[in-house]
């Protein structure tokens, strides 16, 4: 793989892939950590006098467009990281407009619309790729947030241009290979929201010796032992397969919730208590895990060398189901352990908590850091080391 660091890419367009999926609260930037680990790289190619094209996807918007999902309402704070700079935003990804705008502009960092607005950008599409990459003479990938998905502007496009790993990808990378043989026993927990999380688990088992389970994830496991979990988040995707990984030797290895805290209305204010993890009622949404289940919790943490930790484990952007995230997040600060933390929001926790100084790394990547540190090569990444050995640079 050509790390960035160790080429000088000067007078050219570059196609930057980074990943600016970041936390969103009436279109206001929750948590900037995502756009602030690119501006090496950003700075980097305009110091060699290049133009920029940064290109990310923002939330699951289905490959059409959703005004909702517009990365114009990121503009303003990348903007604010380059006041010297006039970002101009594109409101498309590809097409013969959104070329001559480039070529023709004075301004040397330009903004494309969201990359899965194209349902080909998922479906990893060559004559997509090709045509993202046709107005650019290299291709950076600064995005190891998304790596692990082998879509078009991670995968394909790099068929096309002469590719390079950037700073952000590269430091990721140098970081997480620490805790890829990691001394154990080795603790993961796994939380939030994204149900298809639960795929990894398999590979997960290879690498830890206990996975803790917070978040959605708890529920889809609770219904595969037919246990009600009344309005709580699941689908029926995620519970086939947590019926699957129950029944393997490994399922041991799985510390599942004791108890949760639960609420009859999804508003901040609404009344909320505590149950039994087996006495949720069908009116029920249970938001965040309970005393119990974070007292076991810890108990576990306690004994391992090293912990890597994604997905919060409650509704942490509401302060009375935030309590398990915090508490967590606070008991690893005093661990002497190896604390790996990583993803959008699981990030923006430990920042709002003040609790990121005391990990050992936070990460950019949530599902990415997973499938790297269960020892899968990333799409992404894979796809830089084929680069090289294509495109061979004089
Ligand atoms: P990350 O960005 O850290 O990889 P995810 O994107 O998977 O994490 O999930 C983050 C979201 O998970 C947060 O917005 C949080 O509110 C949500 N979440 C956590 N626990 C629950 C729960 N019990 N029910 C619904 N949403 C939850
Ligand atoms: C993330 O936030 O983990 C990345 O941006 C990847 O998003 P995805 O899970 O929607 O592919
Ligand atoms: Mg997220």
């Amino acid at each position: 793989m050509r790390p960035l660091s160790q080429y000088i890419i000067s007078n050219q367009t570059i196609f930057l892939r980074v990943d600016y999926n970041v936390p969103l609260k009436n279109h206001i930037i929750q948590d900037t950590t995502k756009i602030k680990s690119s501006i090496k790289t950003i700075n980097y190619l305009l110091k060699h006098h290049n133009k920029i094209i940064l290109a990310t996807h923002l939330g699951r918007p289905d490959g059409k467009f959703q005004k909702e999902f517009s990365t114009a309402q990121l503009l303003p704070s990348i903007q604010e990281y380059f006041p010297k700079e006039k970002i101009t935003f594109l409101p498309d990804c590809i097409g013969k407009n959104i070329h001559s705008t480039i070529q023709k502009s004075s301004s040397k960092i330009f903004l494309l619309e969201n990359l899965r607005f194209y349902k080909e950008e998922e479906q990893n599409n060559t004559h997509f790729a090709h045509s993202l990459a046709s107005v650019s003479n290299s291709y950076v990938n600064d995005a190891f947030a998304v790596s692990h998905r082998a879509h078009a502007s991670v995968h394909s496009i790099t068929q096309f241009l002469p590719s390079y790993a950037g700073f952000q990808l590269e430091t990721e990378i140098n970081q997480l290979k620490l805790a890829l043989n990691p001394k154990r026993p080795c603790i993961w927990i796994i939380g939030g929201a994204k149900l298809d999380k639960i795929n990894l688990i398999n590979q997960a088992f290879k690498k830890a010796d206990y996975i803790l389970i917070g978040g959605a994830l708890s529920f889809a496991f609770l219904r595969a032992k037919n246990i009600p979990i009344g309005q709580s988040k699941t689908d029926t995707k995620s519970i086939t397969i947590a019926k699957t990984i129950l029944k393997t030797k490994y399922a041991k290895k799985l510390i599942l919730p004791q108890d949760f805290i639960v609420t009859q209305t999804m508003s901040p204010a609404a009344k909320s208590s505590f149950v039994k993890y087996n006495e949720i009622q069908p009116n029920q949404i249970a938001l965040d895990l309970g005393p119990e289940t974070i007292k076991i919790f810890k108990h576990f943490l306690r004994k391992a060398y090293t912990i890597v930790w994604n997905g919060p484990l409650g509704y942490y952007e509401w302060a009375k189901y935030a309590t398990a995230t915090k508490e967590i997040g606070r008991f690893l600060g005093t661990l002497t352990a190896t604390t790996i933390v990583g993803g959008g929001e699981t990030a923006d926790a430990m920042h709002k908590f003040h609790l990121a100084y005391n990990l050992t790394h936070v990460s950019t990547g949530g599902g990415a850091s997973l499938e790297f540190l269960s020892g899968k090569i990333l799409p992404g990444i894979q796809a830089l080391h084929d680069n090289e050995k294509k495109f061979k640079l004089k």
